[in-house]
């Protein structure tokens, strides 16, 4: 084919504390040919995942996810430029794993998020938010994890973002009553107003532990934690005996080092309310991800599921737009559109 530049964004050293844009540098390459059973898609919108903040850190022991100069890796859609793949023709709109690149050469199946092409009638952004990483982890979680059972009560933290608000109404369909915790007024607001949740904590401005108790006074059936630390030791001290904690994830710990993470410290109250604290990742349930796309999506057309998406502009933006997971900035699924 062709040979454009690709203007790339790799990791230019490891961050340390809050990642910040100097972390990354910018590069271009020339576009590989495809291998057969690989793709040439051109990117149009980038997804972020906190997750993201892991890929860049070295584990002791472990390695890194990402070497220093890598691609950084991101979930994404586009548009397919080239295939020797028989089932993707150029045209093909795509989700997948593509990076931070405006063109990425993929193999078409083989990754944790194989190449899927679009339904009709689903949007770049919902593709990415209800029916993307985020939406899956939640019907996983919520679901399978978390159990809830009708007349529940059910707490998510970071309920305005891109997981927690579809946790949420997830457990809303199943007759459960949600409290959702999060940060600012006009988040909560979204959250009572816009996607049913019938009580909202913003924990910026409001004591989390005594606002738990008065809201759910026998107790929290299932906590839907995304943010650990504070808020994961205020839900345990508000649960009910029997209840299960689905640990989804950690944002609060993040961006700093592990050695001064907060644990729970009144991690007691799980043996002495006999419940259960389980930690769970997509990669686990990836034989369902059909069944739980074609359950979102239904949801979503029949107005059960609302979903909010924040979308920046521009390749220049794409590293700057991952901040703003990590500084509560956005509603929703965080997307950035490069093409
Ligand atoms: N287990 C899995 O397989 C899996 C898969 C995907 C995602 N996850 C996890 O799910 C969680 C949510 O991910 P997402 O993609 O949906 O992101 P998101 O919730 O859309 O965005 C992150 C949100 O976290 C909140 N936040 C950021 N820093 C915080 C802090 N220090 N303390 C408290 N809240 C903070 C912010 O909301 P506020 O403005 O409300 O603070 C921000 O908007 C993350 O923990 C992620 O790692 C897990």
């Amino acid at each position: 084919m062709s040979n454009p530049a690709n203007r790339q964004w790799v990791l230019a050293r490891r961050p340390e504390g809050m990642i910040s844009v100097d972390d990354f540098a910018p590069a271009t390459s020339d576009i590989a040919e495809p291998l057969d059973g690989q793709l040439v898609v051109k990117v149009t919108h980038i997804a972020y995942e906190p997750a993201m903040r892991g890929w860049v850190r070295e584990i002791p022991g472990h390695g890194a996810n990402l070497p220093i100069g890598g691609v950084m890796k991101a979930s994404g859609v586009g548009e397919v430029v080239a295939s020797r793949h028989p089932e993707f023709q150029p045209g093909d709109k795509v989700s997948g794993m593509f990076g931070w690149q405006q063109y990425a050469v993929v193999d078409a199946v083989g990754q944790l998020l194989p190449v899927q092409k679009m339904p009709a009638g689903v949007t770049e952004e919902m593709a990415l938010s209800v029916l993307g990483i985020t939406g899956l982890t939640a019907y996983f979680g919520m679901l399978d994890v978390g159990k809830p059972r009708a007349g529940d009560t059910v707490v998510v933290s970071g309920a305005a973002g891109a997981t927690g608000s579809i946790a949420g109404q997830i457990a809303r369909i199943a007759g459960c009553r949600v409290i959702g915790i999060a940060g600012g007024a006009e988040k909560c607001a979204w959250l009572t107003d816009e996607a049913g949740f019938d009580a909202a904590i913003d924990y910026k401005n409001e004591d989390v532990s005594a606002r738990l108790q008065a809201l759910a006074p026998k107790g929290i059936n299932v906590f839907y934690d995304n943010v650990g630390g504070a808020i994961l030791e205020a839900a345990l001290d508000n649960i009910a005996i029997g209840s299960r904690i689905v640990i989804c994830g950690g944002i609060s710990g993040y961006n700093v080092a592990d050695d001064a993470a907060v644990g729970p410290r009144n991690y007691m109250r799980i043996v002495n309310s006999p419940s259960t604290m389980s930690g769970f990742l997509l990669g686990q349930f990836s034989a369902r991800f059909d069944e739980a796309r074609e359950q979102l999506g239904a949801w979503a057309r029949e107005g059960k599921i609302r979903f909010s998406v924040d979308v920046q502009e521009g390749f220049d933006n794409v590293p700057a737009t991952l901040l703003r997971l990590f500084h509560g900035q956005n509603l929703g699924k965080q997307l950035c559109r490069i093409a």
